[in-house]
């Protein structure tokens, strides 16, 4: 499977967005939208008003970190993403199956993420449901945190039960740790300030890829 790389604009100058966005666009696959309602996580980011004014060719990849995900889908479907994924820690499997549900049927593809301290076998039930999960290597809520490596083998658990299936890292990932993520297993990796500091972003972004 290709290795995408999927820039999080958490980490991007929001004094000039566009320009950041534009500055990625042909050397990434995705673009992470990270939402934080400063409640699931102790930080307060964007939603779809600031989103909406980003124009880009790259498929919108949502990432809600918010207490109530049902309640913020319908906003982001209105401006035409392709991706949401929600977090495990925040629904029951009831609530995951209603919110894949609701997903499939507007055409986008569901994820479900996991922290760092949450298990893979709190999810297992739901993955043949879902298009992606993703495997937290940091505790949501901030960007340039320091990568845990612990969750390498989550990965490597997931990746052994599902050949075939989009897995994302997401957080404290970098030139340093990118190689061992996709031996684990991972075949979509967020970055944010690997990208984002680096004055070259195009070799930031192949550097995560090789
Ligand atoms: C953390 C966010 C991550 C973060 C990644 O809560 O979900 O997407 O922005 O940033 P880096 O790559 O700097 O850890």
């Amino acid at each position: 499977m290709p290795i995408l790389i999927t820039p999080s604009i958490l980490s991007a100058d929001f004094k000039c967005l566009q320009s950041e966005v534009d500055s990625i666009e042909s050397h990434a696959d995705w673009l992470q939208v990270d939402v934080m309602d400063g409640h699931f996580v102790p930080n307060l980011s964007f939603g779809a008003p600031v989103i909406k004014c980003i124009d880009t060719s790259l498929p919108l990849d949502i990432h809600l970190m918010v207490s109530n995900p049902e309640d913020r889908i319908s906003e982001f479907l209105e401006i035409g993403v392709s991706h949401i994924t929600f977090h495990a820690e925040v629904t029951d499997i009831k609530e995951r199956l209603a919110l894949i549900s609701v997903l499939h049927n507007a055409g986008v593809t569901a994820g479900i993420a996991i922290n760092p301290e949450t298990p893979l076998s709190e999810v297992l039930d739901v993955l043949p449901e879902v298009d992606l999960l993703l495997v937290m290597s940091v505790h949501p809520g901030f960007g340039g945190q320091k990568f845990i490596s612990d969750v390498l083998q989550k990965v490597e658990e997931a990746r052994s039960l599902y050949p075939d299936f989009m897995i994302q890292m997401d957080g404290g990932i970098d030139a340093s740790n990118a190689k061992e993520c996709i031996s684990a297993g991972a075949n979509n990796l967020v970055a944010g300030s690997a990208v984002f500091s680096a004055e070259d972003r195009a070799e930031a972004i192949s550097a995560l890829r090789s």
